[in-house]
């Protein structure tokens, strides 16, 4: 049986192999693949690649696992663990040239749902910033050598992330709880990526983050490195289509969670 620390290494090593990937192919220039719920859902060829490289690494590595990637199609396993990948999280940023995008890479145990899974191991790699937040299951988040410790902060004092889906017709309900959230928030940030988002939760960089409609690639990684460094992640309307993350600090998490559902109760 292969150790939660080991496979810690693994994950950090995948994230950190496939943003110099990622990196290198931006110097190259980019290139569309394809658009894909709406026009600012996109797609590059370095997605794929990157996602191409991380799966035929854990074919050769861990052929028993299962594997759920954002690019490609996702595999049962055998091990009763999986893969969860996000080959660039933040792509519109990484078309752009923004720096803020990240590669994350997750291993979970259990059922194929965020609710019913236990996440084992994460890294999360933002390669023009050269920064690798890792986590362990019990053993702490860490960027590089320093372990992180989410924040203490206030809601009144709060710092906090968020992100918009892809849909137009969604961005109402949106902003409906950024209206509300700014009233207890000291101000708000939109990085455009939600593993970097949580990874800064975990780093105390952020108070806190909640954004709606996330995938399971998205923050599989950072919701664990949020609770390794002693803060909590939670989801609202997991029923809906686009359930609510929201993550902080305890004392950030509970005021945050009560505010967006009373939100979404009157809209
Ligand atoms: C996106 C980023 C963004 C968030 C979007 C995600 P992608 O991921 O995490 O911050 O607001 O909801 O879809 O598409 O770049 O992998």
């Amino acid at each position: 049986m292969v150790a939660d620390t080991d496979l810690g290494a693994l994950a950090a090593d995948l994230a950190r192999e496939a943003g110099v990937l990622a990196l290198r192919r931006r110097a190259e220039g980019v290139s569309l693949a394809a658009t894909k719920s709406t026009v600012a859902d996109i797609v590059t060829e370095a997605d794929r690649e990157v996602e191409s490289l991380i799966r035929e690494r854990l074919r050769r590595e861990r052929p028993e696992d299962g594997f759920l990637g954002e690019e490609l199609d996702a595999a049962a396993g055998t091990s009763g663990l999986t893969w969860v990948v996000d080959p660039i999280d933040g792509t519109v940023n990484y078309a752009s040239g923004i720096p803020t995008y990240s590669v994350s890479v997750a291993i979970v145990e259990g059922e194929p749902s965020p609710e019913a899974w236990r996440g084992v191991a994460g890294a999360v790699y933002a390669p023009v910033l050269d920064e690798l937040f890792t986590a362990v299951r019990g053993e702490g988040a860490w960027l590089g050598a320093e372990r992180l410790a989410v924040t203490e902060e206030t809601p009144a004092g709060a710092l906090l992330g968020t992100g918009f889906g892809y849909d137009p017709s969604t961005h109402d309900g949106d902003l409906a709880t950024v209206r509300r959230v700014m009233t207890i928030a000291r101000d708000l940030r939109r990085m455009g990526s939600a593993a970097i988002d949580l990874s800064y939760v975990a780093a105390g960089r952020l108070d806190g983050f909640f954004e709606r409609g996330l995938n399971a690639w998205d923050f599989a990684a950072g919701a664990l490195l949020v609770e390794e460094a002693g803060g909590v992640v939670s989801r609202l309307d997991t029923a809906a289509p686009r359930p609510m993350l929201i993550a902080g600090g305890p004392r950030v998490h509970e005021r945050l969670r009560a505010l967006i559902a009373d939100t979404t109760e009157r809209t």
